[in-house]
């Protein structure tokens, strides 16, 4: 194991910048919104100092509205596309004038990465007057998520493009893409000169990509108008339970800091709606699962993926809906020739095990089911969620994805997209730690 670790940190440091980490080389050489915050809790069990840079310089390029872009252009690059000319974030009016960065946001990981950052850190006074230098910056966030993306104030803010999730490719978007007919858009890939182009969307997949971003481009990416024409407009379970867990994290982190009574009180409103929300709309009693929302087409997206199982992360299930949980996850997910968590339905027909978000094994997904399932007192299944990781990393290093079938691992590649990916190697090191 200490091996392990000491590579684990070498990926973390080789990928630091000075203020900020990316992803991995190359294939991501900016800085992320959800891989910052995992990365954070990474450095956070060796190098405190750098997990306080990684947050403070996301949240350097805040908004003035609160909203906290996917990407932060800190440098200039040529081996990413789209890049900054591409997104043109200065097309909204609170947008940055310090950074470039995308128009889209990611999953809100910060508040409950602070809380990571406290519970791991050596000194705890002086890591609670840091959160307390910052922690205004993440409530503003949640405040910008449900002023402005919950059109319907059900306490489930939404998502208007697939990056936005988190889980780029999945097939969850197949049929909100059947709905779109985007044009053939000129444009250079970069990702498939660093990565097998089989591990990675098709070029196709690509178009409807850049047109939901040019729709919103063309409203100056105003709220509104995205919640009233985007193509793309889903209540995701993974996105609203990360909110969650950071609500309820800042409501622990304020009480510790004393005052703020106003903002605990208005956390905990939006913590209550969003779990009775997550519990009724989000949860398909049927398939005994959570699932997506399609808020542009009014219906339910009926696939089971790993985002399915996250609300264990955030305690929104009942005891009754995680027995069910646990039994599909079990069924469909953990045969023995399997390591878990697959990112989709592997008896799906839309399963693929080597491409992206449509079937590979993803360790941040991996973490949250570890710590959700643990606390809801399934130790054993959490026990083999930790130990697939590890063997994953052990057997194929410290790659972006895995392929879920074991046999895979024994006789060739098994680690897909990016090699040395920050937080494969974060996320590990907080389990082997634990
Ligand atoms: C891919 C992943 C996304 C991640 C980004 C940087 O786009 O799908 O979740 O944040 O890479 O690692």
């Amino acid at each position: 194991m200490k091996n392990l670790e000491n590579e684990a940190k070498r990926v973390l440091l080789g990928n630091w910048k000075d203020g900020f980490s990316v992803p991995c080389a190359n294939l991501y050489p900016f800085q992320w919104k959800w891989d910052s915050g995992f990365i954070a809790i990474g450095f956070a069990h060796f190098d405190m100092d750098k997990a306080e840079k990684e947050v403070a310089t996301l949240l350097d390029a805040q908004w003035d509205n609160g909203f906290i872009p996917h990407i932060v252009f800190h440098t200039k690059s040529d081996t990413y596309f789209p890049g900054p000319e591409f997104h043109q974030s200065e097309l909204h009016p609170d947008s940055s004038k310090k950074y470039k960065s995308t128009g889209m946001t990611q999953p809100p990981v910060t508040g409950f990465v602070l809380e990571e950052m406290y519970n791991i850190s050596k000194d705890k006074p002086a890591t609670l007057a840091y959160i307390n230098s910052v922690i205004d910056k993440v409530y503003h966030n949640h405040q910008y998520f449900y002023e402005n993306r919950d059109p319907h104030q059900e306490g489930l803010v939404y998502i208007y493009h697939n990056w936005e999730s988190g889980t780029d490719n999945s097939p969850i978007w197949d049929d909100i893409f059947a709905t779109m007919n985007p044009p053939h858009y000129e444009f250079t890939r970069r990702d498939t000169t660093h990565v097998d182009a089989s591990e990675r969307p098709t070029n196709r997949e690509y178009d409807h990509y850049l047109h939901i971003i040019n729709i919103a481009k063309e409203h100056n990416y105003s709220d509104e108008k995205i919640a009233e024409l985007s193509p793309f407009l889903v209540q995701d379970p993974l996105f609203n339970s990360m909110l969650i867990k950071s609500n309820e994290a800042l409501i622990n982190l304020y009480k510790m800091i004393g005052g703020n009574d106003d903002k605990i009180k208005q956390l905990t409103e939006w913590n209550t709606k969003s779990v009775h929300s997550m519990n009724t709309k989000l949860y398909d009693e049927n398939l005994k699962v959570y699932v997506h929302y399609d808020l542009r087409n009014n219906k339910p997206i009926p696939f089971i993926t790993s985002s399915s199982f996250s609300p264990v992360f955030a305690n929104i299930a009942t005891p009754e809906q995680v027995e069910g949980l646990v039994t599909v996850m079990l069924d469909k997910f953990g045969g023995e020739d399997k390591y878990l968590c697959a990112s989709f339905d592997p008896t799906n027909e839309r399963y693929n095990p080597k491409k992206y978000w449509r079937g590979p094994v993803w360790v941040n997904l991996n973490w949250m089911l570890y710590r959700g399932l643990r606390k809801y007192g399934y130790s054993e299944l959490a026990e083999r969620v930790k130990k697939d990781t590890i063997e994953i990393v052990e057997k194929s290093g410290f790659y972006e994805y895995f392929d879920a079938r074991k046999e895979i691992h024994n006789t060739g590649k098994a680690g897909y997209g990016g090699g040395d990916f920050s937080w494969s190697a974060a996320l590990l090191l907080d389990m082997l730690k634990d």
